[in-house]
Formats: structure tokens, sequence, C-alpha cells
């Protein structure tokens, strides 16, 4: 079997229509294949979503030493997964983005323009003047502004023609600049300040979903542990601080606990909040919390699925205490009841408009 084909998405959301390898991995590994030949040891991957970058490069074109950064935990625990099922070893996997020295990166194109900001402005600061940065996408996903945005930090910026409905990106010529990230917006309606990396959900914005949930939290004076889950930027992870709780804020995404680590010391609240990167509270004790609040995803990069979701009810389900609630938002149109019932417990309604419709699910 070709060496991509083993490659599996465990333990990633699977489903028919969801592959481990893409058409934009294959891509981008056929591309790099010479740059990668001339510098095997300066190979650097970025949001490679199951391993075939940073395998792929070890395997197909001899590199050695990659390094990997990806901000989804459960992508590092699927390329940690195909790299035993393959035996393959030869690379280190970073919490933080660092491109010391690199000379050769391949990027999976992240869906939000301010993530490829960051990414291009560390990539700029830090790689060998010599590097060539490939970043691919789907073709329906690829704008000209992301374009715009590698031209900010490089020099020469082409496109590659598109192969099976993917695309690249090729940019030479770095130029280091001052990093722009984090940023900070103060959000005197609400009290807050919000710090966001590039990556993160909103940014520095406050989302809709999570202005309706806001309006939902316990007012305090509270007790006892809550967690903010899926935590991004940590807007709600302060509310809770503030009404008394002791909060952990997780995310399974580096750029969202760094924002949320910076949230909370920018609004005072930092000996309040612990902050985790963690896939799904995997290293939390179950029955172990009071409350937990989330604003679910519904998507993971590109990919849309209502197992996504799913799987962080469940997780709060595990970890809430006999009696302890779920408090969540998600958009009107969609049906989560059913899945709060059956993975938290009773489910009922605390606000409802058009769009957003705010739950409480109680732990039996
Ligand atoms: C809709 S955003 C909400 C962010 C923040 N709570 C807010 O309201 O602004 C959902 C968050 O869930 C995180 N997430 C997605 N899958 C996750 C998982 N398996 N474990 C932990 N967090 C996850 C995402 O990284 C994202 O930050």
């Amino acid at each position: 079997m070709a060496f991509l084909d083993q490659l599996r998405r465990d333990p990633d959301v699977e489903a028919p229509d969801l592959v481990a390898v893409d058409a934009t991995d294959r891509l981008l590994l056929d591309e790099a294949a010479a740059a990668i030949a001339v510098h095997p040891d300066g190979v650097l991957t970025v949001g490679d979503t199951h391993g075939a970058l940073t395998l792929g490069a070890i395997v197909l074109h001899g590199a050695t030493g990659v390094r990997a950064h990806t901000d989804l935990r459960v992508a590092e625990l699927a390329l940690a997964a195909n790299a035993e099922r393959t035996g393959t070893t030869g690379f280190t996997v970073l919490p933080q983005l660092d491109a010391t020295g690199a000379r050769v990166v391949l990027v999976q194109a992240p869906k939000a323009l301010d993530a490829l900001r960051e990414v291009a402005e560390v990539v700029a600061a830090g790689a060998d003047p010599s590097v060539t940065v490939y970043v691919g996408g789907r073709v329906k996903h690829m704008t000209r502004a992301m374009n715009d945005v590698l031209g900010d930090s490089f020099t020469d910026v082409h496109a590659t023609l598109a192969r099976q409905k993917s695309r690249l990106l090729v940019a030479t010529g770095p130029r280091p600049g001052t990093p722009s990230f984090p940023r900070s917006a103060e959000h005197p309606d609400l009290g807050v300040t919000v710090v966001a990396h590039g990556a993160a959900f909103a940014g520095t914005k406050v989302d809709l979903g999570t202005r309706a949930l806001l309006r939902q939290l316990p007012a305090g004076p509270g007790g006892g542990r809550a967690v903010d889950l899926g935590c991004g930027t940590g807007v709600l992870a302060v509310a809770l601080a503030r009404a008394g709780f002791s909060v952990l804020a997780s995310d399974a995404s580096a750029a969202a606990v760094a924002s949320a680590a910076a949230t909370a010391a920018a609004n005072g609240v930092a000996d309040r909040v612990e902050v985790t990167r963690d896939d799904a509270l995997a290293g939390v004790e179950p029955g172990s919390v009071d409350l937990v609040v989330c604003n679910p995803p519904f998507h993971q990069g590109t990919t849309v699925h209502a197992g996504i979701a799913d799987r962080l009810f469940a997780a709060a389900g595990r970890v809430l205490r006999p009696g302890g609630q779920l408090l969540t938002v998600y958009n009107s149109h969609l049906p989560h009841r059913a899945a709060l019932r059956r993975l938290v417990g009773p489910t009922r309604q605390l606000s409802r408009d058009p769009r957003f419709t705010v739950t409480a699910s109680t732990r039996l």
C-alpha cells in the first residue's frame, strides 16, 4: 500500500466523507519535493491535519529532523498515532510556532486570514532568508486576500496551477517585520479586554453567540469549579472568574490557550483562571466539575460536522458531577437538543432568538 494510504484520522472525528490525507497534502508534498531534497534538515510543517505532510516529507522525500506545529491538539494526536502505526520517527512537535532557520515550510492554509498572517509573520521573522513557503488549500477556500497577506511578509508570492481542486501559493524572500499578534481590544459594553492570536475564534471581537451565553451565566457569587470548554480567547472564563468560580479554560487550539491566558491576565483574573490545551477535556477527572460553559464549534478548520460539537457535549457530561450543569449556546436551526439530553442529561431552554438558543443541561 502506498505510504500516504496507510494514514488514518484517528482520534479525529471520523465520517465517510472525511479523509486523513487530502489532495492539498499530496500537492504540497509533490511541489516541495525538490526543495526538501536540497534541504532535508530544514523542513517545518504548519497545520498538518493528520501527519501526512510531516511523515510524508520524511518517508517519501528523506527529510530529517522535521519540525511540526499545528494549532489543533487533535492534529498532534493524529500525527503521533500515524507515526506509531507506520513506524516513522524523525520529527519534533512544536507547541508554539517557531520557524528559526527553516528552509522549506509546508502549510495547510488556515481558514482565518489572521491565522495565515500570524504564520507568515512568524516564518518571515525566523526562517532562513532562502526559505520557500508552500501554502496549500482547496481552491474554493483560497482567496486573493491570501496572496496579499503573504505579500506583506514575503517579496515574491505566486500561485501554482490547481490540481484536483487544490492549489498552492509559493512565497520566497522573507521580509521580517514587527509581529502584529497578539492583538487586543477593549469592549467597554462588556467590561472586558480581549487578547487574540491570529487563529483564535472571533479574534478580538466577541461573537454574538458568546454574548447570548454571557447573558445567561450565573451572576455570582458562585463557588466551585467551572470549566470554559473550547475557551477561545477566554471571554466566558473571565466572566466566570468574576462571578467567583475557580475556572479551567480549556481549548484544543494553541492560539486559543495563548489568547485565553493573555485575556485572563489583561482582565486581572489570571489567579482564578487555569488554562490548558487539551482535546475535549481529556485530562480532567470525571465528575469533578460543578459548571461547564461551552460555545461549541460546528466546524474544525474547513470541516463542518455535527460530531465535533457532540464530542464536547460528551466531554461535559463526563466531567460534570451529578447535579452539575452544562450551559451551552448554538445556532437555533441546529438540532443539538437530543444530543444534549443523551450526552449530559435533562435540557431546558434559557433563551432563544432567531439566531441563538441557550440551554442548561443537568447531569443526572
Ligand atoms: C465557537 S468557538 C468558541 C470560543 C469561545 N468560547 C467564545 O465563545 O468566544 C469554539 C472553540 O472550541 C474549540 N474546540 C474545538 N474542538 C475542540 C476540542 N476537541 N477540544 C477542545 N476545544 C475544542 C475551538 O478551538 C474554539 O476555540
